[in-house]
């Protein structure tokens, strides 16, 4: 048996023996699957402690031949990307298996073009739309490295982004639309580029119409370009362990970290964990919701969907534009049958009530999913009972930038569901839980670190430009363990339930934040003597953010100090990291050797005034009784 396709949950018991007792077996039975122009000469070679993980070493491909050519014969006219714009009363684009390859070689040959070449960095800032998915096909095609960057992210934070990764090429649009509002796209990257002398060409892509400038020398429109180049561009050969991408990341550290993920492990994980999670089947319409800027995006939009031949569903808007029943709206238009989306926005669309759900039949509709954070039991309860009609299965898929593809979730339909657990580990995936000092529980029905003490193909390989970071973020805090920063449980039969972060990491509807981060950016303003930021619960975005600011004099203004720090946030950072709450301190919890206290502040934000335990040891009790009369 290969198990490359479950279809029971036998099937799924067997699987999961075999790839514990045979990884190397298991997964090379996978690989086979794809076009290779080498084989490997080994399947797995590891060591946690480097890290170094290597998986089908010796093997050549281009995963684009994989996502493309390699269905041209059988699938070519079939619908690759199908395109949902902002605007309902704009045309829907069916983009075939055919066309995407042609599109993609003239933009790979655009990009020769324009001097880019293997291993080269290449930044996008892009919105949702077609040219997206193909620029990032275009990178892999002539093996250069992509690093798409989400385009709701600052000037200031592409910039970090393109100084840390090096990258001398970005592409871009003019502008973008979500909902009712226009965001100048090309303007955003120009300031960007201010502090970015090593970029080298910008190609942009007309999609809005609006007026940009246009730098000689540097600037050059997609349009253009394209006039110049052949139809035909043959996939470049990488080897298996050739960079594809790199996506940041934020950490407990101030600066997000660029995850660096290669061709041959990522290809054959996102391919098997996309077909066996969501079940999916040859006629299926496949719609993740997410943005291809976020790691859901490039292993469930672009690379696993069309890996598998599948139509991915790309939408350039957002749930609640026109009205808040455009998601379902966009299943019936289309006749989804795999929908993927986040809690935030289940949350969010039910907070709206049904009258936006019941106008739509939703029948079309097969498996439903849900990522990006824990799901509480009244989201899941709702998504399953209004969205799925009782009759769809829930796959909630646990999972990481770090792991490239899902790790942790119930098969559709195959393996059982329960509330609020992501479940089963996928085949390949063996995790642990570990107690602080990293020792192994072997109980059930217990709580613990998540750990995972094998490697599966698509774990992050480094950290861009700094393999210590990686090594002593992931591997150092347990020997031998990739340690996640999650926290989680084991029921009674071995499901897992995703709690959520237990390091410094705050996860905003679905996206990941470092408290530093955070801080640094707030304490950009002058004013600011010192910040500390924590998590809190939020009934929409899962966690909201709090901020204690500590200003130079006292503030006579609130309102205005507070819409400082916000604009500063939005400049550094981007709107999503936004605080919904500041309360201005004078002093912050702090130990007598200057450690920050974030329990206490934690538990402020909470309102659990009652458990902030022992603070005789802090430098100032008194700023306790402070912190909790202010409380905002
Ligand atoms: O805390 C977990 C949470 O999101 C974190 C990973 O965030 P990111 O790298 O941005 O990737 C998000 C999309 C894969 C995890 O450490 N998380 C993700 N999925 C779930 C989840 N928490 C609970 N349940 C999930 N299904």
């Amino acid at each position: 048996m290969s198990y490359s396709r479950l279809r029971s949950n036998a099937d799924y018991t067997n699987a999961y023996a075999q790839s514990v007792a045979e990884p190397e077996a298991f997964w090379a039975a996978q690989a086979e699957r794809f076009t290779w122009r080498r084989k490997w000469d080994h399947v797995l070679q590891w060591d946690f402690n480097a890290p170094q993980v290597e998986w089908f070493k010796g093997g050549r491909l281009n995963i684009t031949e994989n996502c493309l050519d390699r269905h041209l014969a059988s699938r070519g006219d079939k619908t690759a990307i199908l395109w949902e714009p902002n605007d309902p009363g704009e045309e829907a684009q069916r983009i075939s298996y055919r066309e995407l390859h042609a599109r993609v070689c003239r933009f790979a040959n655009v990009l020769e073009h324009n001097g880019a070449k293997k291993g080269d960095r290449v930044c996008i800032y892009m919105p949702m739309i077609p040219d997206l998915a193909v620029a990032v096909l275009a990178c892999a095609r002539i093996g250069a490295i992509h690093s798409v960057v989400f385009a709701g992210f600052s000037a200031q934070s592409i910039a970090d982004r393109i100084q840390d990764a090096d990258a001398a090429f970005v592409i871009t649009t003019d502008g973008m639309a979500r909902g009712a509002k226009k965001v100048a796209v090309k303007a955003i990257v120009d300031e960007a580029l201010r502090t970015c002398p090593g970029v080298k060409r910008v190609m942009v892509v007309r999609h809005t119409g609006e007026e940009v400038d246009m730098q000689a020398g540097r600037d050059v429109w997609l349009h253009d370009e394209l006039k110049q180049v052949d139809a035909d561009r043959p996939a470049e050969e990488m080897a298996s362990e050739d960079p594809l991408f790199i996506l940041y990341t934020s950490g407990s550290t101030g600066k997000p970290k660029g995850v660096v993920h290669t061709c041959g492990g990522y290809m054959v994980y996102t391919d098997y964990t996309f077909r066996n999670v969501f079940q999916y089947e040859e006629q299926d319409v496949f719609w993740c919701t997410a943005d291809v800027g976020w790691v859901t995006g490039h292993s469930y939009i672009i690379y696993g969907p069309l890996l598998a031949g599948a139509t991915s569903l790309m939408f350039e808007g957002i749930p609640t534009y026109p009205d808040a029943g455009r998601f379902w709206q966009v299943i019936d238009k289309h006749g989804v049958n795999i929908f993927y989306t986040a809690p935030t926005a289940i949350r969010s669309l039910m907070a709206q009530g049904l009258d936006f759900v019941r106008p739509c039949s939703l029948s079309s509709l097969k498996v439903i999913g849900s990522v990006g954070e824990p799901i509480n039991e009244e989201a899941w309860h709702w998504y399953k009972e209004h969205i799925g009609k009782d009759r769809c299965p829930i796959v909630d898929t646990w999972w990481q930038t770090e792991t490239g593809g899902i790790l942790i979730s119930s098969l559709a339909g195959i393996t059982d569901e329960k509330p609020s657990y992501a479940a089963w580990p996928m085949p390949g995936v063996q995790p642990v839980l570990l107690t602080p000092e990293g020792k192994e529980i072997m109980e059930n029905e217990v709580e613990g670190l998540l750990a995972i003490k094998f490697p599966w193909p698509s774990i992050i390989r480094t950290t861009w430009g700094d393999h210590e970071r990686c090594r002593q973020t992931y591997f150092s805090s347990y020997k031998g363990y990739y340690f996640t920063g999650d926290g989680a449980r084991r029921d009674a039969e071995g499901r897992y339930r995703i709690i959520g972060r237990v390091d410094d990491v705050i996860n905003v509807s679905g996206h990941r934040f470092g408290t530093a981060e955070i801080e640094n950016a707030i304490n950009e303003s002058e004013w600011v003597v010192e910040s500390a930021v924590v998590g809190y619960p939020h009934d929409i975005k899962g966690q909201g953010i709090y901020a204690y600011v500590i200003a130079e004099k006292p503030v006579t203004d609130p309102d205005q100090a507070r819409s400082e720090i916000l604009a500063t946030v939005t400049k550094m950072i981007g709107p999503i990291a936004k605080p919904d709450k500041i309360q201005f301190v004078s002093g912050l919890p702090k130990t007598r050797s200057g450690k920050i206290m974030r329990r206490i502040l934690r538990k402020v934000a909470e309102n659990e005034l009652n458990s902030l335990g022992d603070t005789t040891t802090l430098l100032d009790p008194a700023v306790v009784d402070e912190i909790k009369a202010g409380r905002v």
